[in-house]
């Protein structure tokens, strides 16, 4: 718990204290990778869930990768928030605002900046999965908004949505196209529960990555200054820490292409030979032939039709679609009816 005083123009303004949840402990976090690991690097085909990329280190290398010239979806979403972010406070109406994946909360100041001109925002709810991360952000918000009650949860929002703060018109931000990181069964689950947590008349606000051409979509995920490779490959250290595995972080490649099929780009790991890493906490051997693939993340494109019809399946009426210029990236407000 924080308290401070800031001496301001209009008076005297008292920071409001942090408070923080916590759902995802450190001992539940690795079970659940002991778990994961098991089924995801001892079998055919290799693959595990994003979440486990985002350790204080990936979640540092993804705030590089936002700063990368080929990756435009940050640069793009942030440029329909500086068009949209005072209608969106009004139109929402909300005097909460709760963030899934928060990360820095960067492009969120622009919605907390519009909210606050309105002169309806009471809290401010940044949730993910990133303890150290998530509660280093909401200390800085705290300090940047005081005015603001700062409520943090950390959790993950495939099992934690039943524990988001209730009460007051709440407004469910879910930036950045981290909803295109979930297969199309697991966003059709995550769409119902986001619903069935909401009450009539409040929104979500979501960004969604568009379609475009492949090349641009590649080069965004397989950047000239091997950020991205080594935000991939940041996994296999998360394993080795976490299980203590001993991945040859170099033994593999990064390779991520754009998979037509399933409109997504699927983010690889590329076994550069045969090898077997130990993975102690499992008592087990993973066995990698060489060219062996573990995906690692699948980031899905989206038609703007099919955003809109997977919504209403979910009972969410979109109300508001808007694009940056480029039409490469949409933000579209949307209701629970
Ligand atoms: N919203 C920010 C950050 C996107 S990066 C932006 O638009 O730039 C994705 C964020 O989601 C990371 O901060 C990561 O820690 C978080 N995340 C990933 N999987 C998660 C999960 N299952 N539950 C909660 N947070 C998760
Ligand atoms: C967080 N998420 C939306 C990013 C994306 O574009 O799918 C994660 C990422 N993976 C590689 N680069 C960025």
């Amino acid at each position: 718990m924080i308290y401070l005083w800031r001496e301001q123009r209009t008076g005297v303004t008292r920071q409001q204290p942090v408070t923080v949840d916590v759902h995802v402990r450190p001992g539940d976090a690795r079970r659940a990778l002991c778990e994961e690991a098991e089924a995801g690097l001892c079998g055919r085909p290799k693959e595990l869930s994003p979440k486990w990329l985002y350790d204080e280190r990936g979640s540092q290398l993804f705030d590089d990768i936002t700063r990368l010239p080929e990756y435009y979806p940050t640069r793009r979403e942030r440029e329909i928030l500086e068009a949209r972010a005072a209608e969106i406070a009004r139109v929402s109406g909300a005097d909460t605002l709760i963030e899934l994946g928060s990360g820095t909360s960067e492009k969120t100041r622009l919605l907390l900046d519009a909210f606050q001109e309105a002169g309806q925002l009471r809290r401010f709810v940044p949730f993910d999965v990133s303890e150290a991360f998530l509660r280093s952000a909401a200390e800085r918000l705290a300090r940047q908004y005081p005015r603001v009650s700062v409520h943090a949860v950390v959790g993950d929002f495939e099992r934690h949505l039943g524990r988001l703060p209730r009460g007051g018109r709440r407004l469910v931000a879910f930036l950045g196209g981290t909803i295109g990181n979930f297969k199309p069964e697991q966003r059709a689950h995550f769409f119902r529960e986001v619903a069935e947590g909401l009450e009539p008349g409040d929104g979500l606000l979501l960004g969604t990555d568009l379609i475009k051409c492949r090349d641009r979509l590649f080069a965004a995920y397989n950047d000239r200054a091997g950020v991205t490779a080594e935000f991939n490959r940041n996994v296999l250290r998360v394993l080795n820490r976490e299980l203590g595995a001993d991945f040859d972080v170099e033994a593999f490649a990064h390779l991520a292409p754009f998979d037509e099929e399933h409109s997504w780009i699927e983010m690889r790991l590329i076994s550069l030979r045969e090898q077997v890493v130990r993975l102690p906490a499992l008592e087990r051997f993973a066995h990698f032939e060489e060219g062996e693939v573990l995906r690692t993340e699948v980031s899905c494109k989206f038609r703007p039709e099919q955003v809109e019809a997977e919504l209403a399946a979910a009972g969410l009426q979109l109300s508001s679609w808007w694009t940056d210029a480029a039409e490469d990236f949409a933000l579209s407000l949307s209701f629970k009816r």
